[in-house]
Formats: C-alpha cells, sequence, structure tokens
C-alpha cells in the first residue's frame, strides 16, 4: 500500500536530495481537521500514512488521507481552501427517475433521510418504493424503476442513483451505457449492458459510490454469498436423467481457490491477524459445502509469504494447516507488489497445468480472491499478467465447444480495503460473469462475519451440526442451533432436561427423564428458535427398549443407566434456520460428509476420528441461570478408562456392588477426576439427556447422551469443575445405532426426514 506507481519514481529522485546527512520529517503543521482527528502510520517519518478520522455518519473531505514523503512534505499538500474537514455522509442523488417522483425533493440527501417513489400513471414500480440513506452512503433496498409494457424483448434496466444512462431502446442487441454524474462519484458494476435474446440483460445493474461508499457485511456477504454458492452448487452435484429416471450425480469438476492478502505497510498487526481471521471463516464456509476444493493461499508485500501451497493439494500431500501457518508467519510488510501477485497464481495454474496435461486442465474452475487497496508502489502494473491468466484458462474452452461458456472457469473477485482504496486499478482486475465481483468494504473486521454469514441456511438443509463458528452478538442459539430443552410434566411437577435436534422431527435425550407413566401430552420441546413457539408439541416418546432403571437391582445396582437415550418425535418439522439445525450423530453418511470422509467411509472410521486421544476433549451444555454454558468433558479411553469407572463404585447411595462394571457397562463413556492438564466440568441435575459434541471445523458431532454422575456437586449451580473422585457417564451412540437408525434411520416413515446409516 502507500502511493501509488507514478509517485514512487518521483520519491526515487527526492531521496537524493534529501537522504545523506539530512534527514527530512513531516511536520504536523496545518494539519488538523475541523471536527474530526487523525492517526499517523509510522509516526512523521516518510512512506507513513496520516489517516483523518471523522465520527459516526461522517467523512474527511476532501481528502482520506495523506502520505508523508522522502523530503518531507505532505502527498497532497494540506490546502487552507478547501479546509480539510469532517463532512457528512451523502448518498447519490435519486432524483434520476424517470417516470416518476421523488419525495421529497432535495438538493443532498444525508444519512438517516427517507426517500418515496411514485410512478406515473400508466407505470408499474419495481425496487423499493421507499428507501433510506444509510451510514454506508448508500440508499436500502433496490433502486425504484417506473416502467410500462413497450413491448421490447427486455425490461426498462432503469437509472440507479446519482447515474446517467444513454441509450432508450430495449429490443434483443440493444445495449444502454452508464456513467456517474458529478466529479466524486464513480462507477461500480457494469459500464455498459446489452438486451440478450431471453431477455436479459448482461452483466448486473451498476452502482455509483464516493470514496466513502462501502459495501456493509450483509450486502458483501449476500452477493459474494450467492456467487460462490453458484460455483460451489455446480460443482457439487446435478441432475442427470437416466432411463427416465432422475438422478443426482457429482459433476467431478475441480475447484481451485487462490486467497492473496495484501499485508503491505499501511496495515497493522491487528489487522492481518483479522484478515487471517476472515481467511479461515471464509475455507471453513467453503468447507461446509460437499465439494473439496484446491488452495492457495498468501500473504503479500514486496514479496510472497506462502501459507499454503495448492500444488500439495494437487499431490495429495497435505490436507493443509491452514490455521497453525495463518498464526505464525513472520511478515515483513514493507512496499506492495501486486504483479508478483498476480504472477504467482499464473505460475502455479501453468504448473497445475503441465502437471495434469491440458485435457484434466479443463476440467478446472479457477477463483481468485484478492484483498487489497490496490496501491502497487513495486513492480509495476498486474494487467499484463492478468491477461496470460485469462488466456491460459480460456484457450481451453474456446467457446461452443463445451457446455459452458469459458467465462465461467475464471472470477477473480476483490475485496478493497484500505484508508486509500485504488477503484480504478482494482475493477479492472475483477473477472467472471454474473454476480458482483468487487467489494468496497469499510474495514477488515467486518469481512470475519461477511464470510461467516454467507451461508443462506435455506440453502443447506441437509447439512448436519453447521453452526457459527463465534456469535458474541447474537444469542448462543447459532453456535448451538439444534440444542433442546425438554420439559416433562409429572403430576404438580415439571422435569427439566436437555436434548438434542438430530432430524428436524425428532429429538434425542435421556430415557431417564421420562417415568414409566408419561405420556406424549406431558411433554415440551423448546428450541427457543425465535419462531415464538415455545413449547413444541410432542406425539410420541421412544424409549430405548434395553433401557430399564431396575434391571440390575439384584446385582447391586439400585439405578442402572444402561441405554439411557430416548427420541421425542415432535408433531412438526422444525424449520431449519441458523437458529435450528440437527447436529450430527454417529454412522451416517451425513455425518462423514461433514467430517470429509468419503460418503461411504465405515463407522469405525468416524470413531477412530472422533475418540483418539485417551483424554479425548468433548463438550456438553449447561443451562445456567441466565444463559447456556458450555462445558468441558475429557473423556478417558483406551487404558485410561478403567481407572475412570471405578471411582462410580462411591455412588454408594445407588451402587452396592463392588463390580464397576456392572453399573457401568461398555456403552458409557467416563469423564471427570482432578487431572490438571484435562480439567472437566461435572455435569449437573438439568443437563440430562443434552449432547455431548465434538466439532470438527464449522460442524458438530454429537458423540454421547449425557446420562448420570458419581457425585452431586451442584446445589448452588454454575460450572463446577470435577473434583478428584467424581465421574460422570455418558451413553456412547456409537453403541446405540440400532436404536437410533430404527427410528430415525433410512426406513423411517415416509414423508419424515431420514437419516442414511452406514451398513
Ligand atoms: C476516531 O475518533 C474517535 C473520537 O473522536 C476515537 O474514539 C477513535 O479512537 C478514533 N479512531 C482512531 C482509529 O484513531
Ligand atoms: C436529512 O438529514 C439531515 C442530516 O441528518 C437532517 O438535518 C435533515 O433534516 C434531514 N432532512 C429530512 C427532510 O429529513
Ligand atoms: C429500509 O430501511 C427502513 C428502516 O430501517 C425500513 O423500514 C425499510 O423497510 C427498508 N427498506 C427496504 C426496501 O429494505
Ligand atoms: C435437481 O432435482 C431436485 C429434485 O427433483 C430439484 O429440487 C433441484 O432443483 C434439481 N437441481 C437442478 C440443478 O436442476
Ligand atoms: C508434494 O508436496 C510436497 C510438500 O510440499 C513436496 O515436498 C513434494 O515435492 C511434492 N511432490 C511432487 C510430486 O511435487
Amino acid at each position: 500500500m502507500g502511493f501509488s506507481v507514478t509517485w514512487s519514481w518521483f520519491g526515487v529522485l527526492l531521496v537524493v536530495l534529501c537522504m545523506g546527512e539530512v534527514w527530512c520529517d513531516c511536520t504536523e503543521e496545518g494539519m488538523e481537521i475541523q471536527g474530526g482527528n487523525y492517526f499517523l502510520t509510522k509516526q512523521l517519518r516518510s512512506g507513513s500514512v496520516l489517516v483523518y478520522n471523522c465520527s459516526d455518519n461522517y467523512f474527511p473531505y476532501p481528502h482520506l488521507t495523506r502520505t508523508c514523503q522522502l523530503d518531507g512534505t505532505w502527498r497532497p499538500p494540506p490546502l487552507v481552501y478547501p479546509p480539510q474537514k469532517c463532512k457528512m455522509v451523502e448518498c447519490p442523488d435519486p432524483n434520476v427517475l424517470e417516470y416518476g417522483d421523488v419525495n421529497p425533493p432535495q438538493r443532498k440527501y444525508y444519512v438517516g433521510n427517507v426517500t418515496t417513489y411514485e410512478c406515473y400513471s400508466g407505470y408499474t414500480l419495481r425496487g423499493s418504493g421507499s428507501r433510506v440513506c444509510l451510514s454506508s452512503g448508500k440508499w436500502n433496498g433496490s433502486f425504484p424503476i417506473c416502467s410500462r409494457d413497450s413491448g421490447d424483448a427486455c425490461l426498462d434496466p432503469g437509472i440507479p442513483p446519482g447515474a446517467s444512462r444513454k441509450g432508450n431502446t430495449f429490443g434483443i442487441g440493444d445495449s444502454v451505457t452508464y456513467s456517474c454524474n458529478g466529479k466524486w462519484l464513480f462507477l461500480v458494476g457494469s459500464k455498459e449492458r446489452v438486451c440478450q435474446e431471453n431477455g436479459q440483460w448482461t452483466g448486473r445493474a451498476p452502482e455509483c459510490y464516493y470514496k466513502h461508499t462501502y459495501d456493509t457485511a450483509e450486502e458483501a456477504s449476500a452477493a459474494f454469498g450467492s456467487a460462490m454458492k453458484d460455483t460451489l452448487f455446480t460443482l457439487e452435484t446435478s441432475n442427470v436423467t437416466q432411463a427416465g429416471k432422475t438422478i443426482r450425480i457429482s459433476k467431478g469438476g475441480i475447484l481451485d481457490i487462490y486467497i492473496a492478502v495484501d499485508i503491505s505497510e499501511s496495515i497493522d498487526e491487528e489487522e492481518i491477524k483479522a484478515a487471517t481471521d476472515a481467511v479461515i471463516s471464509l475455507v471453513e464456509t467453503i468447507s461446509s459445502f460437499d465439494v473439496s476444493p484446491n488452495y492457495e493461499i498468501f500473504l503479500f508485500s514486496s514479496e510472497i509469504i506462502p501459507i499454503v501451497n495448492i500444488l500439495d493439494f494437487l499431490n495429495g500431500s497435505i490436507e493443509s494447516c491452514f490455521t497453525v501457518c495463518l498464526d505464525s508467519t513472520d511478515y515483513n510488510t514493507a512496499g506492495t507488489n501486486l504483479k508478483a501477485t498476480f504472477e504467482r497464481f499464473l505460475d502455479q495454474m501453468s504448473f497445475i497445468q503441465e502437471r495434469t496435461g491440458a485435457e484434466a486442465f479443463k476440467e478446472h474452475r479457477h477463483v481468485i480472491i484478492l484483498f487489497t487497496d490496490g496501491a502497487y508502489n513495486m513492480g509495476g502494473s498486474p494487467d499484463l499478467t492478468l491477461q496470460k491468466i485469462k488466456n491460459l484458462v480460456y484457450m481451453n474452452h474456446i467457446d461452443g465447444s463445451g457446455p459452458n461458456p469459458r467465462e465461467e472457469y475464471l472470477d477473480i473477485y476483490v475485496f478493497a480495503i484500505g484508508n486509500e482504496i485504488f477503484d480504478d486499478d482494482l475493477q479492472a482486475l475483477t473477472v467472471g460473469v454474473g454476480g458482483k465481483h468487487y467489494f468496497r468494504m469499510e474495514a477488515i473486521e467486518v469481512l470475519q462475519s461477511t464470510f461467516d454469514e454467507m451461508i443462506d441456511e435455506g440453502d443447506l438443509k441437509g447439512l448436519c451440526g453447521l453452526h457459527k463458528a463465534d456469535d458474541l452478538e447474537d444469542s448462543k442459539r447459532k453456535m448451538y442451533p439444534w440444542w433442546a430443552y425438554v420439559a416433562v410434566k409429572q403430576d404438580t411437577q415439571t422435569f427439566k432436561c436437555l436434548g438434542s435436534l438430530v432430524t428436524p422431527r425428532y429429538i434425542l435425550t435421556a430415557a431417564h427423564c421420562f417415568k414409566d407413566n408419561s405420556v406424549p401430552d406431558d411433554v415440551t420441546v423448546d428450541l427457543d428458535d425465535n419462531t415464538g413457539d415455545k413449547g413444541k408439541k410432542v406425539v410420541d416418546i421412544i424409549i430405548h427398549d434395553k433401557y430399564n432403571i431396575r434391571g440390575r437391582e439384584d446385582q447391586g445396582v439400585k439405578e442402572f443407566y444402561d441405554y439411557d437415550v430416548a427420541l421425542v418425535q415432535l408433531e412438526r418439522d422444525i424449520e431449519i434456520s441458523k437458529q435450528a439445525r440437527p447436529i450430527c450423530i454417529p454412522c451416517t453418511e451425513e455425518t462423514n460428509i461433514a467430517l470429509k470422509l468419503p460418503r461411504k467411509a465405515a463407522c469405525s472410521e468416524q470413531e477412530k476420528l472422533l475418540l483418539k486421544d485417551r483424554h479425548e476433549l468433548l463438550h456438553f451444555l449447561s443451562k445456567g441461570k441466565r444463559e447456556l454454558v458450555e462445558k468441558d468433558a475429557h473423556v478417558k479411553l483406551g487404558d485410561a478408562r478403567q481407572s475412570c469407572i471405578e471411582h462410580a463404585l462411591e455412588a454408594e447411595n445407588i451402587i452396592t456392588t463392588k463390580d464397576p462394571e456392572v453399573a457401568v457397562t461398555e456403552n458409557f463413556l467416563c469423564s471427570g477426576g482432578a487431572n490438571i492438564h484435562h480439567i472437566s466440568s461435572i455435569a449437573c441435575k438439568g443437563d440430562s439427556g443434552g449432547a455431548v459434541f465434538k466439532n470438527y471445523k464449522r460442524r458438530t458431532v454429537q458423540i454421547a447422551v449425557v446420562s448420570w454422575g458419581s457425585k452431586f456437586m451442584c446445589s448452588g449451580g454454575g460450572a463446577k469443575n470435577s473434583d478428584a473422585n467424581s465421574r460422570d457417564f455418558f451413553i456412547n451412540l456409537f453403541k446405540v445405532v440400532p436404536f437410533l437408525k430404527s427410528t430415525i434411520g433410512n426406513s423411517a416413515d415416509e414423508g419424515i426426514t431420514s437419516l442414511t446409516f452406514l451398513d
């Protein structure tokens, strides 16, 4: 980042005049801004950027930043007139509407101003009838268009606020061109659109941006998300008709994703962290799809700092080390070399082509995602390299020879971020048809939520266990969208348990939550899923047929919790949303996909992956006084198990046998103890029936159900740690698969979503 290319040559000349004995620092004289303040990226040394800062709904005018040059002057130089000040954020002029009225008519529109639109008689309105000017410098909703049926092939494409349009006929082959009015606005999107035979305009409606206009996280998320989803879904599966039957098959295409993040000087360490977090978020979000892309990830400044090498994916040597590698890089953040960045893309693509051969390379789709402000002070323009990349990809797809247009094989998305963004240069680097490819972001911090939110839950109904990573603002619901609250009435009392949504119709919980005489009407389920429907109606309770609490009374076990699992059938399906989504359960195909195992991988593969350590860290939830808390449980496996279950014998009020295995069968997992390296929380009464789970990236898999504990330690509530002797026992779902399968498996009732269990 820093200064643009022409300027750096000027800088080189000044070195001669100003370095040597004399060090020219800039001064702060005359740098004030009316109504705001500023900060310096490198004090008053050359190369330092002075960044103006205004309060919300204001922006620095006429400049956003100034740069300290080698000769000790600022560029651009501070002026007396116009003085540097904080101006109110404006939205572009909506009075460009044809065949309609804009109310109220004003010369300028500021944040919070509301406009309404009405069409002349005979014309109908498309777009929003009322819009509010937002602090991002944009109007909400979509721009209004008043049109009447003219018999033309295409509909009137309208005029976005702040723009002018040339071209007023909308027949096939007709084109319209747009420009933005005044010197402060610039165009983002398609400058020219052509009416096609299918009645659609090419490209997408342009927008006029000021330098202070940004895409909000929600906008970027929706636009980028839908574009990426198109790509991902294309690769995922397609419908093929065979012998009159439609089946879904994988197209077998290959997706190569290149991610490059500019970390040059004006971005500080925290911002680098935010950018890398965003990249992790992006990769994890993409991983929720049934697609395994190859990744190239690197940071760049004057040089390339590789993080993940796509060639390693090609030779299958790694799944990769995103998180670790991104955290441990030493950065040199001087200078920006965008050309080297594009050369890296080109080199890697050429390698891949060489390695796979031209025929196989045809199957590759390339998505480049670039984060930068677009200022390059080294290496020169990347334009020529970009052209070579296009040639490399497009030459394999001479138009008309394949099933898809060649443009579908290369997408370049640019997320422009920085104090001073070089919009024209950056827009020229975007490539791809259809959706928006250029995003202008206010701060790097919003990127993570952009990528977190880009999945529209409705599209991903089949994905079990998908959740948000860390949901500080909202309720915890999005982190645990499967969590359920099960209340069982008995006489005048209500007993509370937890449960988990395992299909849209079924809740998994503990059998001991119910009494012998409990009937569905005694039971309500609450998902807290924002539907306002508190107690969801229950129509059936299915208890494991081998569960019998008095089954081993004669062997010295007063309460015997083996097979302590039950399924509760709801009257209606839960609507899948961010707040409500089933958790993954063992031995299903759905879970293989979540764990990135082959679809038909054996159940034992899942077990190997999920329960591999002697002290495997799992989690369960507890409903505290105020909110849900996540607790840790280190379950003891292998040779650590025996000494764990022995402490069951200390539950003297229910166990009198001397053989722990009489009470704790192999169906239980055991957690607890006071090993300082593996501190476990203790389960409390109301935690019964809750899921014991493990997160695998963005997906959650339930491994067990909270059943019973050897010691009551929860008076007073809250999260308590286990002591040396206390133990909790969970029913291991891997041991009750036939029960699960018989109710929610392949052969379940028609019309009710079921899971595909593995053989
Ligand atoms: C911008 O100014 C506000 C107060 O005017 C201050 O709280 C904030 O920290 C400033 N931001 C930066 C990045 O200096
Ligand atoms: C438009 O917004 C400005 C700034 O907030 C405010 O002063 C003005 O009254 C608003 N105009 C209307 C018509 O609401
Ligand atoms: C714009 O925002 C206002 C206020 O938040 C809201 O009432 C209105 O419905 C929004 N309009 C559109 C089209 O989203
Ligand atoms: C494939 O078929 C399913 C079910 O018939 C349908 O919902 C889906 O939209 C189809 N997908 C495509 C890409 O045609
Ligand atoms: C595969 O990747 C590894 C790890 O980078 C590398 O050492 C090896 O040379 C690569 N193999 C081939 C055939 O390129």
